[in-house]
């Protein structure tokens, strides 16, 4: 398979975790005997720096003529602490999935037997816990009206949803269910918000045509805490924009780090890959980023191509680094094997996988080979 793939590397740690997901694509067209090119281009901070603009027009034109987006991260300290910014970096990566219609994210939390003691939460708790939160992306109160009174004592957000626009995400997640555990739960705040009253009344009506799937409603304060509670209860999660936002973060910790959580962000003609984590500054160019959750949005991108296979390996090769604690600090506080290490180590792994390698874990800290 041939895929023109767009990279936006973007803030912080993003242009050092990105580099680690492309050598992985790299080793599976090599194994697989695809080819895969790459083209990069400014988003965020960078890109106001360079062009005053957080998602230049022809940053939008590469990604619109790309099979795929390879998304880094975004955000600068020095717009977080300036809210009289007129520029934002943000506002780079709203426009970018606006523009492409990526009106679905889709965002996979497991707890890694390998990592059940790494979690602040305890073990019993999140065992078992394997989950997809089905994010709406494109509507909400992220995209509605923004007002500000003159004496700029005043705001609002408007949050707005049409029976479309929460359709089309329906859609996607009652058969993400259907294949998997076919549990859907809708998160919402229907006793308070009229957006979450239509959300069920929509859902529901959808939900008579997939009668495989058990569908059940969580006010979003209480999925907070079940979430936390017994998060392998859950299958499938259908939330609004701001709501995913949130639980999703709070549902990295099930994992044991921000660091593995990879997402997709899919529309009908554009298709964009990300970690969910932000741009990590005070962590840039330290070889301390955890590169996993990138390479596990590469591995998203191979399965939104239907490149199963890939897919799988890449997920392998992840299980094996994290299974030999070839990992950042983040999941090993004394490790000293940098970002982009783990990223060689997931890489040889994948372009060895069919044989029965030795790891030296020595050799992986200096360097060296992994494959001895
Ligand atoms: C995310 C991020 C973004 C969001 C920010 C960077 C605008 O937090 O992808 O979860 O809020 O959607
Ligand atoms: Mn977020």
């Amino acid at each position: 398979m041939k895929l023109n793939i767009a990279v936006l590397p973007g803030d912080g740690i993003g242009p050092e975790v990105t580099l680690q997901a492309i050598k992985a694509l790299n080793a599976v067209g090599e194994a697989f005997n695809h080819q895969f090119t790459f083209e990069e281009a400014p988003v965020g901070a960078t890109a106001i720096d360079s062009t005053g603009d957080p998602l230049p027009e022809k940053t939008l034109e590469l990604c619109m003529n790309s099979d795929a987006v390879l998304f880094g991260a975004i955000g600068d300290p020095k717009y977080d602490n300036d809210p009289s910014a007129k520029v934002r970096p943000e506002q780079g990566l709203l426009k970018l999935r606006k523009s492409l219609g990526l009106f679905t994210n889709i965002r996979p939390i497991k707890a890694y037997p390998t990592l059940l003691d790494q979690s602040p939460l305890k073990k019993d708790r999140i065992e078992g816990t394997d989950m997809t939160i089905y994010r709406e992306l494109t509507g909400g109160i992220y995209f509605g009206e923004k007002k500000l009174n003159d004496k700029g004592t005043t705001a609002s957000d408007l949050c707005e949803y049409s029976e479309f626009e929460i359709e089309r995400i329906a859609h996607m997640a009652f058969k993400a269910a259907k294949a998997r555990k076919g549990k859907l739960t809708l998160v919402d705040k229907a006793n308070v918000l009229e957006t979450s009253r239509l959300w069920r009344k929509v859902v529901t009506e959808i939900g008579k045509s997939y009668p495989e799937v058990s569908l059940d409603f969580l006010f979003v304060d209480n999925a907070a805490m079940q979430m936390i509670l017994n998060p392998s209860q859950f299958d499938v999660i259908l939330t609004e924009n701001m709501f995913g936002d949130i639980i999703s973060d709070e549902g990295s910790v099930i994992g044991g780090s921000i660091g593995l959580l990879a997402s997709a962000s899919v529309g009908d003609d554009n298709a964009l890959f990300e970690p969910i984590h932000g741009s990590f500054p005070q962590g840039k160019g330290l070889g301390i980023a955890n590169p996993i959750a990138s390479i596990l949005s590469a591995a998203m991108l191979l399965e939104h191509f239907r490149l199963f296979e890939e897919a799988a390996i890449i997920h392998k090769a992840v299980e094996k680094a994290l299974e030999m604690q070839v990992v950042t600090p983040d999941l090993k506080p004394d490790s000293k094997i940098s970002t982009d290490k783990v990223g060689d180590f997931i890489a040889d792994f994948i372009g060895h996988a069919e044989e029965v390698i030795n790891y030296n874990h020595e050799n992986i800290e200096y360097g060296q080979s992994t494959i001895i």
